[in-house]
């Protein structure tokens, strides 16, 4: 029998909290309970891992601690004394560095700056570490002698934070930037010896009224990245 996805009644609210998620970079204060966050990581904690593993840890952070990790942070940034985070190879392959370009293009365009305002550029990685004004932080953690496999774990895992949080209308962007300060955040929050920072999370109310949060990031078509193989047409 030939499925019809279209047809199927989970699929269009499924696909509809799926593709409207995307990553909210200014956020309104309104607060979010504990209770619907331990919902959403209640949610997401049906996320498949390697051998069940669920190596996964997140330390999900509002009022004055959310804000002395920021302070944290942004003292870090200005001592300057953090090699910045690779945390994607130079050079990338070409298909890759051509959708970087285009992203960087739409980001620092929308916020008015250009390629070559170092200063202006780095003010705005700093608002990574402000979460951008959400109510919420979320880092994620996860044991130092795990390998690139649970860290997959790790980004499935995230994503089914996103999606739960969607699902809700809460709005989520995730951020490798928390990663270049490792050291300031394990001891600021007391990670468990030999924990590795994986991202951070801004979670909260979109600012609809700001255009940094209508970026939208070109996708490539299925045909872009997938190879049929054994299929008759
Ligand atoms: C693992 C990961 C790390 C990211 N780190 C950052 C970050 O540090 N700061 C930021 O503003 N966006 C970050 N993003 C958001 C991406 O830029 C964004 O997902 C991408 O441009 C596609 O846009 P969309 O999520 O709105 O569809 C990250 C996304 C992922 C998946």
């Amino acid at each position: 029998m030939e499925l019809d996805r279209h047809s199927h009644p989970n699929a269009s609210i499924v696909d509809a909290v799926i593709r409207s998620r995307r990553a909210v970079r200014c956020f309104k204060p309104d607060a979010i309970s504990r209770h619907v966050i331990e919902q959403i990581l209640d949610v997401a904690r049906s996320a498949p891992s390697n051998s069940n593993t669920q190596p996964w840890r997140v330390y999900v952070l509002a009022g004055e601690d959310k804000l002395s990790l920021s302070d944290a942070l942004r003292r870090a940034q200005i001592e300057d004394r953090h090699p910045p985070l690779r945390h994607l190879p130079d050079p990338l392959p070409d298909a890759m560095r051509t959708r970087q370009e285009a992203f960087g293009a739409t980001y620092y365009g929308a916020l008015g700056i250009s390629k070559t305002d170092i200063q202006e550029r780095a003010r705005a990685t700093a608002r990574n570490f402000d979460f951008f004004g959400a109510p919420v932080g979320l880092i994620f953690a996860v044991d130092s002698s795990l390998s690139k496999y649970s860290w997959l774990d790790c980004g499935i895992f995230i994503q089914t934070v996103m999606i739960a949080a969607s699902a809700v209308g809460l709005n989520t962007c995730p951020q490798v930037s928390f990663a270049r300060y490792q050291d300031v955040i394990s001891t600021h929050l007391g990670f468990p010896a030999g924990f590795d920072v994986v991202c951070g999370m801004s979670l909260g109310f979109a600012d609809e009224r700001s255009a940094l949060n209508s970026l939208d990031m070109a996708r490539e078509p299925v045909q872009g990245f997938s190879s049929f193989l054994g299929f008759d047409s």
